[in-house]
Protein backbone atom coordinates (compact mmCIF):
# COMPACT_ATOMS: atom_id res chain seq x y z
CA UNK A 1 0.00 0.00 0.00
CA UNK A 2 1.23 3.43 -1.14
CA UNK A 3 2.36 5.68 2.17
CA UNK A 4 0.29 7.93 4.28
CA UNK A 5 1.60 11.85 2.85
CA UNK A 6 1.42 15.26 4.83
CA UNK A 7 -1.34 16.29 1.93
CA UNK A 8 -3.58 13.59 2.79
CA UNK A 9 -3.47 14.43 6.48
CA UNK A 10 -3.85 17.77 5.49
CA UNK A 11 -6.96 16.56 3.29
CA UNK A 12 -8.33 14.70 6.20
CA UNK A 13 -9.03 18.10 8.21
CA UNK A 14 -10.04 19.82 5.15
CA UNK A 15 -12.62 16.39 5.06
CA UNK A 16 -13.38 16.88 8.94
CA UNK A 17 -12.37 13.49 8.78
CA UNK A 18 -9.64 12.52 12.13
CA UNK A 19 -6.27 11.84 12.48
CA UNK A 20 -5.42 8.82 14.40
CA UNK A 21 -2.06 8.53 15.70
CA UNK A 22 -0.24 5.80 18.15
CA UNK A 23 3.36 5.06 18.83
CA UNK A 24 5.73 2.14 18.01
CA UNK A 25 8.92 1.83 19.25
CA UNK A 26 10.13 -1.42 17.64
CA UNK A 27 9.14 -3.76 14.48
CA UNK A 28 6.48 -5.48 16.82
CA UNK A 29 4.35 -2.88 17.64
CA UNK A 30 5.19 -1.46 14.53
CA UNK A 31 2.73 -4.35 12.68
CA UNK A 32 0.39 -4.38 14.96
CA UNK A 33 -0.12 -0.34 14.45
CA UNK A 34 0.87 0.22 10.72
CA UNK A 35 -2.68 -1.32 9.23
CA UNK A 36 -4.52 0.68 11.70
CA UNK A 37 -4.02 4.25 12.12
CA UNK A 38 -2.61 7.33 9.81
CA UNK A 39 0.46 8.10 11.85
CA UNK A 40 3.36 6.10 13.40
CA UNK A 41 5.19 8.17 16.14
CA UNK A 42 8.25 6.49 17.59
CA UNK A 43 8.22 8.48 20.48
CA UNK A 44 10.62 9.20 23.17
CA UNK A 45 7.93 7.71 25.20
CA UNK A 46 10.24 5.14 24.82
CA UNK A 47 12.34 5.83 27.57
CA UNK A 48 9.66 5.15 30.60
CA UNK A 49 7.21 2.74 28.32
CA UNK A 50 9.99 0.42 27.37
CA UNK A 51 13.30 1.51 28.45
CA UNK A 52 12.52 1.53 32.52
CA UNK A 53 13.29 5.21 33.12
CA UNK A 54 11.44 7.71 35.44
CA UNK A 55 10.86 9.96 32.06
CA UNK A 56 11.45 10.66 28.80
CA UNK A 57 14.79 13.10 29.85
CA UNK A 58 17.58 10.43 30.03
CA UNK A 59 16.75 9.36 25.88
CA UNK A 60 19.53 9.73 23.46
CA UNK A 61 19.91 10.19 19.60
CA UNK A 62 20.97 6.78 19.71
CA UNK A 63 18.96 5.53 21.09
CA UNK A 64 15.90 6.90 19.19
CA UNK A 65 17.46 5.99 16.06
CA UNK A 66 18.06 1.95 17.22
CA UNK A 67 14.11 2.18 17.56
CA UNK A 68 13.48 4.09 14.41
CA UNK A 69 15.46 1.66 12.45
CA UNK A 70 13.64 -1.05 13.57
CA UNK A 71 10.13 0.24 12.95
CA UNK A 72 11.25 1.08 9.37
CA UNK A 73 12.69 -1.97 8.21
CA UNK A 74 8.82 -3.04 8.83
CA UNK A 75 8.26 -1.36 5.62
CA UNK A 76 5.44 0.68 7.48
CA UNK A 77 2.73 2.15 5.14
CA UNK A 78 1.53 4.91 8.08
CA UNK A 79 3.27 8.68 8.16
CA UNK A 80 6.53 7.85 10.47
CA UNK A 81 7.14 10.69 12.82
CA UNK A 82 10.08 11.13 14.85
CA UNK A 83 10.62 12.51 17.96
CA UNK A 84 13.31 14.53 18.71
CA UNK A 85 14.80 13.50 22.22
CA UNK A 86 15.99 16.03 25.23
CA UNK A 87 18.63 18.39 24.00
CA UNK A 88 18.63 17.26 19.89
CA UNK A 89 16.97 20.49 19.16
CA UNK A 90 18.01 22.93 22.03
CA UNK A 91 21.76 23.72 21.16
CA UNK A 92 21.64 25.62 17.56
CA UNK A 93 19.88 25.77 14.08
CA UNK A 94 22.92 23.15 12.62
CA UNK A 95 22.89 20.96 15.36
CA UNK A 96 19.16 20.25 15.32
CA UNK A 97 18.92 19.87 11.44
CA UNK A 98 22.45 17.74 12.29
CA UNK A 99 20.08 15.51 14.46
CA UNK A 100 16.50 15.68 12.39
CA UNK A 101 18.89 14.40 9.19
CA UNK A 102 19.65 11.67 10.94
CA UNK A 103 16.04 10.21 11.39
CA UNK A 104 15.13 11.65 7.57
CA UNK A 105 18.32 9.49 6.57
CA UNK A 106 16.57 6.51 8.38
CA UNK A 107 13.26 6.85 6.59
CA UNK A 108 11.04 9.09 9.25
CA UNK A 109 8.92 11.54 6.86
CA UNK A 110 9.03 14.23 9.98
CA UNK A 111 10.13 14.85 12.98
CA UNK A 112 8.38 16.15 16.57
CA UNK A 113 9.61 18.35 18.89
CA UNK A 114 8.65 19.97 22.14
CA UNK A 115 7.76 23.77 22.68
CA UNK A 116 6.37 26.80 21.22
CA UNK A 117 8.47 30.51 21.40
CA UNK A 118 11.74 29.79 22.17
CA UNK A 119 11.75 26.65 19.36
CA UNK A 120 10.61 28.82 16.31
CA UNK A 121 14.13 29.26 15.27
CA UNK A 122 14.74 25.60 15.35
CA UNK A 123 11.63 24.76 13.34
CA UNK A 124 12.12 27.57 10.66
CA UNK A 125 15.90 25.64 10.52
CA UNK A 126 14.29 22.38 9.96
CA UNK A 127 11.85 23.31 7.57
CA UNK A 128 13.83 25.31 5.72
CA UNK A 129 15.99 22.09 4.91
CA UNK A 130 12.56 20.28 3.68
CA UNK A 131 12.31 18.22 7.18
CA UNK A 132 8.30 18.40 8.07
CA UNK A 133 8.11 19.41 11.34
CA UNK A 134 5.06 18.41 13.94
CA UNK A 135 4.69 21.00 16.84
CA UNK A 136 3.74 19.74 20.66
CA UNK A 137 2.39 21.99 22.86
CA UNK A 138 0.50 22.10 26.66
CA UNK A 139 2.04 19.28 28.91
CA UNK A 140 5.69 18.97 26.94
CA UNK A 141 6.59 15.50 29.08
CA UNK A 142 10.69 16.98 28.40
CA UNK A 143 10.04 19.94 30.63
CA UNK A 144 8.80 17.88 33.73
CA UNK A 145 10.90 19.43 36.31
CA UNK A 146 9.84 22.76 35.42
CA UNK A 147 6.36 21.69 35.23
CA UNK A 148 7.05 19.92 38.89
CA UNK A 149 5.43 16.80 37.77
CA UNK A 150 3.12 15.68 35.00
CA UNK A 151 0.10 18.18 35.52
CA UNK A 152 -2.37 19.99 33.09
CA UNK A 153 -1.26 22.90 31.54
CA UNK A 154 -3.05 26.13 30.14
CA UNK A 155 -5.44 26.28 32.99
CA UNK A 156 -4.86 29.46 33.71
CA UNK A 157 -6.16 32.88 31.27
CA UNK A 158 -2.52 34.29 30.66
CA UNK A 159 -1.09 30.53 30.16
CA UNK A 160 -4.09 29.55 28.26
CA UNK A 161 -3.35 32.34 26.00
CA UNK A 162 0.32 31.59 25.52
CA UNK A 163 -0.52 28.32 24.02
CA UNK A 164 -2.46 29.56 21.73
CA UNK A 165 -0.20 32.44 20.23
CA UNK A 166 2.47 29.49 20.52
CA UNK A 167 0.47 27.11 18.37
CA UNK A 168 -0.43 30.12 15.61
CA UNK A 169 3.54 31.12 16.07
CA UNK A 170 4.90 27.20 14.92
CA UNK A 171 2.02 27.35 11.97
CA UNK A 172 3.57 30.53 10.62
CA UNK A 173 7.41 29.49 11.43
CA UNK A 174 5.80 25.67 9.17
CA UNK A 175 5.25 23.03 11.11
CA UNK A 176 2.50 20.87 8.97
CA UNK A 177 0.41 19.33 12.23
CA UNK A 178 1.04 20.28 15.97
CA UNK A 179 0.07 17.80 19.19
CA UNK A 180 -1.73 19.14 21.75
CA UNK A 181 -1.19 17.20 25.18
CA UNK A 182 -2.54 17.77 28.56
CA UNK A 183 -4.70 20.99 28.09
CA UNK A 184 -8.03 22.32 28.69
CA UNK A 185 -10.63 20.46 25.50
CA UNK A 186 -12.51 24.44 25.56
CA UNK A 187 -8.81 25.54 24.60
CA UNK A 188 -7.52 22.80 22.20
CA UNK A 189 -10.96 23.32 20.37
CA UNK A 190 -10.23 26.92 20.20
CA UNK A 191 -6.45 26.47 18.68
CA UNK A 192 -7.79 23.51 16.03
CA UNK A 193 -10.62 26.23 15.08
CA UNK A 194 -7.68 28.92 14.79
CA UNK A 195 -5.23 26.82 13.01
CA UNK A 196 -5.23 25.60 9.85
CA UNK A 197 -2.88 22.95 9.97
CA UNK A 198 -4.43 19.65 11.97
CA UNK A 199 -3.93 19.32 15.55
CA UNK A 200 -3.22 15.85 17.25
CA UNK A 201 -4.72 16.10 21.23
CA UNK A 202 -3.94 13.58 23.60
CA UNK A 203 -5.71 14.41 27.02
CA UNK A 204 -6.78 17.74 25.05
CA UNK A 205 -10.56 16.74 24.33
CA UNK A 206 -12.53 15.41 21.34
CA UNK A 207 -12.88 18.44 19.11
CA UNK A 208 -9.05 18.39 17.95
CA UNK A 209 -8.58 17.24 14.29
CA UNK A 210 -6.71 14.00 15.25
CA UNK A 211 -5.76 11.78 18.43
CA UNK A 212 -2.83 9.84 19.75
CA UNK A 213 -2.37 7.49 22.39
CA UNK A 214 0.53 5.64 23.58
CA UNK A 215 0.48 2.09 21.91
CA UNK A 216 1.28 0.36 25.58
CA UNK A 217 -1.91 2.56 26.88
CA UNK A 218 -4.11 1.62 24.42
CA UNK A 219 -3.67 -2.23 24.82
CA UNK A 220 -3.08 -2.18 28.84
CA UNK A 221 0.38 -3.31 28.56
CA UNK A 222 1.49 -0.93 31.41
CA UNK A 223 0.91 -1.43 35.57
CA UNK A 224 0.33 0.99 37.31
CA UNK A 225 -1.07 4.54 37.29
CA UNK A 226 -2.99 5.44 34.55
CA UNK A 227 -3.57 8.84 33.16
CA UNK A 228 -7.17 10.03 33.03
CA UNK A 229 -7.10 10.48 29.22
CA UNK A 230 -6.15 6.82 28.62
CA UNK A 231 -8.47 4.67 27.83
CA UNK A 232 -7.64 0.70 27.47
CA UNK A 233 -9.34 -1.32 25.48
CA UNK A 234 -7.34 -4.81 26.77
CA UNK A 235 -5.86 -5.47 29.93
CA UNK A 236 -2.75 -6.40 28.00
CA UNK A 237 -0.85 -6.89 31.18
CA UNK A 238 -2.80 -9.41 32.87
CA UNK A 239 -3.56 -10.91 29.85
CA UNK A 240 -0.71 -11.84 28.19
CA UNK A 241 0.58 -12.75 32.02
CA UNK A 242 -2.18 -14.71 32.09
CA UNK A 243 -1.34 -16.63 28.91
CA UNK A 244 2.25 -16.86 30.21
CA UNK A 245 1.48 -18.63 33.53
CA UNK A 246 -0.82 -21.00 31.64
CA UNK A 247 2.36 -22.20 29.64
CA UNK A 248 4.63 -22.35 32.90
CA UNK A 249 1.99 -24.62 34.09
CA UNK A 250 1.84 -26.79 31.67
CA UNK A 251 5.92 -26.93 31.58
CA UNK A 252 6.08 -27.20 35.17
CA UNK A 253 3.05 -30.40 35.23
CA UNK A 254 5.43 -31.86 31.70
CA UNK A 255 1.85 -31.18 29.53
CA UNK A 256 4.55 -28.86 27.36
CA UNK A 257 5.68 -29.90 24.79
CA UNK A 258 3.28 -32.44 23.79
CA UNK A 259 3.03 -34.46 20.53
CA UNK A 260 2.34 -31.62 18.59
CA UNK A 261 5.43 -29.49 19.70
CA UNK A 262 8.03 -32.49 19.17
CA UNK A 263 10.14 -33.34 16.82
CA UNK A 264 10.48 -37.09 15.92
CA UNK A 265 12.87 -39.16 13.90
CA UNK A 266 11.95 -41.12 11.15
CA UNK A 267 11.20 -44.86 11.84
CA UNK A 268 14.17 -45.88 10.23
CA UNK A 269 16.93 -44.00 11.79
CA UNK A 270 15.08 -45.23 15.20
CA UNK A 271 17.72 -47.88 15.96
CA UNK A 272 20.53 -45.19 15.95
CA UNK A 273 19.24 -43.61 19.47
CA UNK A 274 18.00 -46.75 20.89
CA UNK A 275 19.31 -47.49 24.38
O1 LIG B 1 6.59 10.34 23.02
C1 LIG B 1 5.35 10.25 22.86
O2 LIG B 1 4.75 9.16 22.94
C2 LIG B 1 4.62 11.47 22.57
C3 LIG B 1 3.14 11.39 22.38
C4 LIG B 1 2.43 10.96 23.62
C5 LIG B 1 2.57 12.62 21.80
O3 LIG B 1 5.23 12.50 22.46
NA1 LIG C 1 7.38 12.49 23.15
Amino acid sequence: APRVTIPQLHRLKTEGRRIVMTTAYDAVTARIADPVVDMILVGDSVGNVCLGFENTLPVSMAMMSHHLEAVMRTNPRALIVADMPFLSFHLGAEDTVRNAGEFIRRGAAAVKLEGGASRIDMVRALVDCEIPVMGHLGLTPQSVNRMGGFKVQGREAEQATAILDDAIALQEAGCFSIVLEGIPADLAARVTDTLDIPTIGIGAGPTCSGQVLVLHDILGLLEGHRAKFVRTYVEGYSVLQGALGRWAGDVRAGAFPGEAETYRLPEAARDAVAS
